[in-house]
């Protein structure tokens, strides 16, 4: 507890605080951390090889498929206590700035106002060659196990068998290929086209080889230099550019409060370091706030 009353003194005093999150913070909501192994329809596959512009361009029914998976999976769970609390500390410090690389809508649904995407936003699709913007469109088709009511089938090309999409039969780049000759089980959906060109629609999300959104980081780096206070929470902090934020901070003299129930490399630069999960920290440490 009286690392909790450390952390609370400190951000009682603070200015200006900026809440930088990772997939742990979403991790009791019951979404895989980037780093867990990807479970269920998507055991056999890498999320480091669809999540690159090559994987799209060889196949993009399939990684179309694996977000269009993931999206669906999210509306089927809730933001979690730690996602709340980081909501509620807005009202509890004089300017809050959320910082996220996460591509889920947690942060927005528990209440905090236009957190920061660093690696972009599963509901901001866009199109692959005009970059126009696309709303995010239920599944053309859907695959078993996703979203309550939907009519578990086969897309297209998975229903004929012929995994017509580059990269289902054998020697696929995207980590092992499903049995040979086994349908994909619906793992495949066609991108929607793009209204104004015609393209293929892609993710809104930041692909490895890919830069971020200049001006979401540009706000982001700013925002940390200017912090007296920055949280991390849920973060292996081992991806760059993203993960220079809390360094950003620490250089500029802020105090760094970490949340991760593991060490990371940002135990050496933390103030604070709370081992607990974000869903009992950061309640924990607002609840200390107010008292
Ligand atoms: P990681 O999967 O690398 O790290 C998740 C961190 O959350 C780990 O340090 C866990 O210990 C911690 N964790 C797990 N459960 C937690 C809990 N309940 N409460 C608090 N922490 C918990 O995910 P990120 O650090 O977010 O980038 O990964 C950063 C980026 O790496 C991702 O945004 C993704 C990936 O490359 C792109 O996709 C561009």
């Amino acid at each position: 507890m009286d690392r909790i009353r450390d952390a609370a003194t400190i951000l009682s005093q603070a200015k200006r605080v900026v809440v930088f999150t990772g997939a742990g913070i979403s991790a009791e909501s019951g979404v895989p951390t980037f780093r867990d192994a990807l479970t269920g329809l998507w055991e056999r596959f890498d999320a480091q090889a669809l999540a690159t512009p090559q994987a799209f361009a060889d196949d993009p029914a399939l990684v179309w498929g694996w977000y269009e998976w993931r999206r669906t999976q999210l509306l089927r769970v809730r933001p979690n206590p730690g996602h709340d609390a980081v909501a509620a500390l807005a009202g509890l410090v004089p300017t809050l700035t959320v910082i996220t690389q996460n591509v889920d809508d947690l942060h927005e649904r528990a209440g905090s106002v236009d957190p920061l995407h660093l690696h972009g936003s599963l509901f901001a699709p866009r199109c692959s060659v005009c970059a126009a913007p696309a709303s995010p469109v239920s599944p053309t088709v859907t695959s078993p196990g996703t979203a309550p009511g939907a009519s578990p089938g086969l897309s297209p090309e998975s229903a004929s068998g012929s995994g017509s999409g580059s990269g289902s039969a054998s020697g696929s780049p995207l980590g092992s290929t499903p049995t040979a000759g086994v349908a994909d089980e619906g793992r495949r959906i066609t991108p929607p086209a793009c209204e104004r060109c015609g393209g293929a629609i892609r993710p809104g999300v930041v692909w490895f080889g890919e830069a971020l959104p200049e001006d979401a980081l540009e706000t982001a780096v700013l925002a940390a230099s200017e912090c007296d206070v920055l949280l991390t929470v849920g973060t292996s902090g081992l991806v760059y550019p993203a993960a220079e934020i809390p360094r950003v901070a620490a250089r500029f003299g802020a105090a760094v409060i970490q949340v991760n129930p593991q060490a990371t490399p940002l135990d050496a630069l933390a103030v604070v370091n709370l081992h607990q999960s974000a869903a009992q920290a950061l309640p924990a440490l607002v609840e200390a706030l107010q008292s």
